[in-house]
């Protein structure tokens, strides 16, 4: 059974370690410890708790970890201040805008996210870096899709030629993974709330990427023999964490899978670290 899962949370408990020891060479040599704010408007619990295992992992690797938590009701102008005032402070290198704003704030996030020092967009939002991601530049890319790749390469899931599917077209998820399939040579497909007969494009995927926020939305007879599956979503039915693929049901017809929760999570906070400290790095100019 084992060989068939992509253990995404063992390998990023690998790459935090990795990470913790070139955090600690760079502020034994310079003496500047990196430092993540994150923005959190409003009082999401569910972001609360995904902030906290943020927190624990940055105290980990050795990455200075605050949130800013901002009443619900401020204004945009305020929001705006702060951002501005953390773009310019040399002790922070990493500015993360916590999603989804609360409703009252949603109609704003861009406008805020564009205001963010792209040095600084550890979550890769900013009109720059996604620029830079069209270029096949992956400084600054969005955790969660750097972390599906890295997942697949580390597996030595071959890429090129491959017909990878992705239910899912956010700005955090599917479409920056776009860019990172072509880059690989992977032919894409995207499917969302629009397209037809989802289930065709589905079953033609040898890689089948989902992130609709809806539990057992893949079933076996939705995949291909021996597709390879990645379940990105993140549910919570009667209590308990799930993902979009009915994990049971496909497993046997699967070639290999990445479940949820295990898999992406873990690596998508590793690569917010990591890209905190990629921030960092280029802020202070080193190279080692
Ligand atoms: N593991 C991680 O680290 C991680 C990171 C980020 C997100 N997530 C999880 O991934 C899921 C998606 O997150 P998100 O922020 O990208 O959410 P989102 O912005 O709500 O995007 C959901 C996407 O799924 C599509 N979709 C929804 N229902 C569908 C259906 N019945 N058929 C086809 N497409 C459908 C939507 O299509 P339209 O565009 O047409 O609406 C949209 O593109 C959530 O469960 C989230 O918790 C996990």
């Amino acid at each position: 059974m084992n060989d068939k899962i992509l253990d995404g949370k063992s390998l990023a408990e690998k790459l935090n370690l990795a990470l913790k020891v070139k955090i600690k060479e760079a502020v034994d040599r310079i003496g500047i410890k990196p430092k993540i704010v994150t923005i959190l408007v409003g009082e999401d619990p569910a972001s609360k708790v995904y902030l906290n295992m943020k927190k624990r992992t940055s105290a980990f690797v050795g990455i200075e970890s605050e949130i800013l938590e901002l009443d619900e009701h401020i204004s945009k102008e305020k929001i705006t201040e702060k951002i501005n005032k953390l773009n310019t402070n040399d002790n922070v290198h990493g500015i993360l805008l916590q999603l989804p704003l609360p409703k009252s704030q949603a109609s704003n996030t861009l406008k805020y996210i564009e205001n963010i020092s792209p040095k600084k967009d550890v979550d890769g939002l900013t009109p720059v870096n996604k620029g830079r991601l069209y270029d096949y530049n992956e400084n600054l890319a969005p955790c969660t899709p750097t972390g599906i790749i890295t997942l697949l390469e580390y597996y030595n899931i071959e890429l090129k030629g491959k017909e990878v599917v992705i239910i899912n077209r956010s700005n955090l998820v599917g479409k920056p993974l776009i860019f990172m399939m072509l880059k690989r040579n992977a032919t894409v497909s995207v499917c969302h709330t629009s397209t037809i007969n989802i289930e065709n494009h589905m079953r033609r995927a040898d890689i089948l990427v989902v992130a609709v926020r809806h539990p057992n939305f893949v079933t076996k007879e939705k995949i291909k023999k021996g597709a390879i599956i990645i379940d990105v979503g993140i549910n919570r039915v009667n209590g308990k964490l799930c993902g979009d693929v009915n994990f049971e049901d496909v497993f046997e017809k699967s070639g290999k899978i990445a479940p949820s929760p295990g898999g992406i999570g873990p690596l998508t906070v590793h690569f917010l670290l990591q890209n905190t400290f990629t921030a960092y790095k280029n802020q202070l100019g080193i190279n080692f």
